[in-house]
C-alpha cells in the first residue's frame, strides 16, 4: 500500500480526456491491477467488467468505464471503495485519468449473486492536469474531524482522499493509541438522499484505504476492526484502529 502514497498528491477526478487510447499494454496492465487489489474483507466477492464508456450514461468523453459488482454483505460498498480506490491511484502512476462515477446507471442492477456497486470513467489525458503535490487541494483541515489526533503527518495524508461531491463524511476520534473511524451522515443535508447514503459508504472505504496507505508509510504496526454499514444514527462506526508502537 505504501508504494501509492506518491500517486496520492498527483491523483485528481478526470473530467476532460483526450482523444488518443490507450495502448493495447496499458489496457493489459490497467486489467491485470485489478487482481491485485488488496480487499478490506476478503470473502465478498467482487468483480468488474470494463466496457467503452460511451456505452454508459457517463457524460464524460473517457475512452471506458470500470463497472464493478459485487456480493451484497455488510460493509459491501465500503469494501468496494478500498479496493477501487487503490487502482485509482494505481492508474495516476501510468498517467491515465480516472472519475468515480456515482451518477453511473446499469441496465441489469443484478448479475447473478452481485449487485451494481458504482463506475468509474477512465481513458488518455494531458499529463498536465495532475496535481504536483498537497497544495491544490480543497479538503477539510484534519483538526476539523480527527479528534485527539497524535501524529499530524497521518492527518495531512488522509484529509486528501477524494469523495462524492467532496463531502467527506469521516470522522475519527482517538484515546492515546486507540482511534475510532465513523462515517457522520447529513454533513451536506441538501444531498441526503438514497444516492447520496450509497456514494458516502464507498467514499468511507476510500478513507480507510488512505488511511492504511498513511499508517504503512509511517511504518505503524496496527490492527484493525470493522463496524457496519448501518443507516441507523447520525454517526456510524465503520473502524477501530489500534496503534502498536512503532
Ligand atoms: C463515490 C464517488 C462518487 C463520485 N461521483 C461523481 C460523479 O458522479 N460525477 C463527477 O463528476 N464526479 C464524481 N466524483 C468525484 C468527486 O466529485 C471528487 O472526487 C471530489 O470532488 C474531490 O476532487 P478530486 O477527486 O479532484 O480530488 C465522485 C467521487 C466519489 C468518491
Amino acid at each position: 500500500m505504501k508504494e501509492l502514497l506518491q500517486y496520492v498528491y498527483k491523483r485528481r477526478s478526470v473530467r476532460r480526456y483526450s482523444e488518443e487510447k490507450l495502448t493495447d499494454e496499458e489496457l493489459a496492465q490497467v486489467e491485470e491491477y485489478l487482481h491485485q487489489l488488496r480487499p478490506l474483507i476478503p470473502d465478498i466477492k467482487v468483480e468488474f467488467q470494463i466496457v467503452p464508456c460511451n456505452e454508459t450514461n457517463c457524460k464524460y468523453n473517457a475512452e471506458y468505464c470500470l463497472l464493478v459488482y459485487s456480493e451484497e454483505k455488510n460493509l459491501w460498498l465500503t469494501n468496494v471503495g478500498y479496493m477501487v480506490e487503490q487502482w485509482d491511484l494505481y492508474l495516476a502512476s501510468l498517467d491515465i485519468g480516472v472519475c468515480w462515477y456515482g451518477m453511473g446507471k446499469v441496465a441489469e442492477e443484478r448479475q447473478c449473486d452481485l449487485r451494481y456497486a458504482i463506475m468509474l470513467c477512465f481513458g488518455k489525458c494531458d499529463p498536465s492536469v495532475f496535481r504536483n503535490g498537497d497544495y491544490d487541494f480543497s479538503r477539510d483541515d484534519a483538526a476539523d474531524f480527527w479528534s485527539g489526533m497524535s501524529d499530524a503527518r497521518l492527518g495531512e495524508i488522509v484529509r486528501l482522499a477524494p469523495s462524492a461531491v467532496n463531502s467527506q463524511p469521516w470522522r475519527v476520534d482517538q484515546v492515546e493509541n486507540k482511534f475510532n473511524v465513523y462515517r457522520q451522515k447529513g454533513k451536506v443535508p441538501i444531498l441526503s438522499n438514497q444516492l447520496f447514503k450509497h456514494w458516502n459508504k464507498v467514499d468511507m472505504g476510500i478513507f480507510l484505504c488512505y488511511m492504511d496507505i498513511a499508517l504503512e508509510s509511517e511504518g505503524y504496526i496496527y490492527s484493525r476492526t470493522l463496524g457496519t454499514e448501518s443507516d441507523e444514527g447520525k454517526r456510524v462506526l465503520v473502524a477501530t484502529y489500534t496503534l502498536d508502537d512503532k
